[in-house]
């Protein structure tokens, strides 16, 4: 099952995240967009009441009025990864996303796994970012035209060393 995080899941986001990375940054990373204001939403997955999964979505500054998010991260139980979480968890928050309007999200991440969410880095090229320019920064287009002009993206506070 894919729901919105409640603050009573923030100890298994954080051990499920820790233990997905094997490091405790993407924890400490969730725990900052958190307490920043920056968090845009987080879904989890579950399963009879343990959780599998959790993506987060965080709002990105843009010198445009509209919406842009960025994904990340995007973690899955050691155990259970490559059955399909990740994946429900990615097109579930793309969805959400849509609904609440934005008009595109990017992602850095692995240029093998986020093109199947239809996440490019050609869609990319027009956004300007720290983080721009390399295969794994990637973007994805909710609004037909959400990434045709250039675009400058900052990353929340959180992001940053
Ligand atoms: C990356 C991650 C979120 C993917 O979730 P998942 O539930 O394991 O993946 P899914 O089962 O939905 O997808 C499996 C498919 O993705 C591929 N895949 C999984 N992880 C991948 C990765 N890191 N890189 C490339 N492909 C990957 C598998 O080969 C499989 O491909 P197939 O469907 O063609 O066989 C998960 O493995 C994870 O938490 N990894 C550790 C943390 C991490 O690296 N997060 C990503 C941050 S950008």
């Amino acid at each position: 099952m894919i729901r919105f995080a409640r603050a009573a899941d923030r100890p298994a986001i954080a051990e499920v995240v820790e233990a997905a990375f094997g490091q405790p940054d993407e924890a400490r990373l969730v725990e900052r967009l958190r307490a920043d204001g920056d968090v845009i939403l987080e879904l989890v997955a579950e399963t009879d009441g343990r959780l599998d999964g959790h993506i987060l979505l965080s709002r990105l500054w843009a010198d445009s009025a509209a919406l842009y998010a960025a994904l990340a991260p995007l973690a899955v139980r050691p155990d259970l990864q490559r059955t399909g979480v990740g994946s429900s968890l990615a097109r579930a928050a793309v969805e959400q996303a849509r609904e609440f309007g934005a008009h595109g999200i990017i992602v850095l991440g692995d240029p093998a796994y986020y093109p199947r969410f239809g996440f490019s880095a050609g869609a990319a090229a027009n956004v300007k970012s720290v983080y721009a320019g390399g295969p794994a920064f990637m973007a994805l287009a909710l609004e037909p035209d959400a990434f045709e002009a250039p675009l400058s993206v900052i990353y929340p506070d959180a992001f940053s060393p």
